[in-house]
């Protein structure tokens, strides 16, 4: 199930006394070749972001700054991770439902995607998406 082969990647760390440095290149610590960045920012409290499920894209979600919550759904099981480190990002598969929450003040939400922006690829309804991952088994 998607949310199961959803999981924290930890990417490399370079410490530094003037400053630490982390990164990602194509395909080494990622499963996915990344052809989009868009990032979350601004939230206001009490606001949650996505909310949807992705048909076919897969994504890496980084905590650049501050923290919030990434509450994954598979149509049956729901898990909750808490992200607040720069250093590591949570993989999320196609066909899972996700939502960003419980954002901290000044926090970003930076995703990397492996599909260019398509709205086609989003189910934004849980109820279709719960009908779609059960259709699948
Ligand atoms: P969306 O992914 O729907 O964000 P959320 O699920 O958090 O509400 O994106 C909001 C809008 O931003 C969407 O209507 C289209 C636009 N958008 C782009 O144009 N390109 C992108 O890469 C993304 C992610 C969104």
């Amino acid at each position: 199930m998607a949310i199961n082969k959803a999981h924290i990647i930890e990417l490399p760390k370079v410490a530094d006394p003037r400053g630490n440095l982390s990164f990602i290149q194509n395909s080494d610590q990622i499963p996915f070749d990344i052809k989009r960045a868009y990032w979350i920012y601004d939230v206001p409290g009490g606001m949650f972001r996505n909310g949807h499920a992705f048909c076919s894209q897969h994504e890496f979600i980084v905590a650049l700054s501050g923290s919030f919550d990434i509450v994954l759904n598979d149509g049956n099981e729901e898990r909750r991770i808490h992200m607040s480190r720069s250093y590591y990002g949570l993989y999320v598969p196609p066909m899972t439902w996700r939502e960003i929450v419980n954002f901290s003040t000044n926090s970003v939400a930076m995703v990397l995607s492996s599909t260019l922006y398509d709205e086609d690829d989003y189910i934004r309804d849980f109820e279709q998406f719960k009908k779609l991952c059960n259709n699948e088994k």
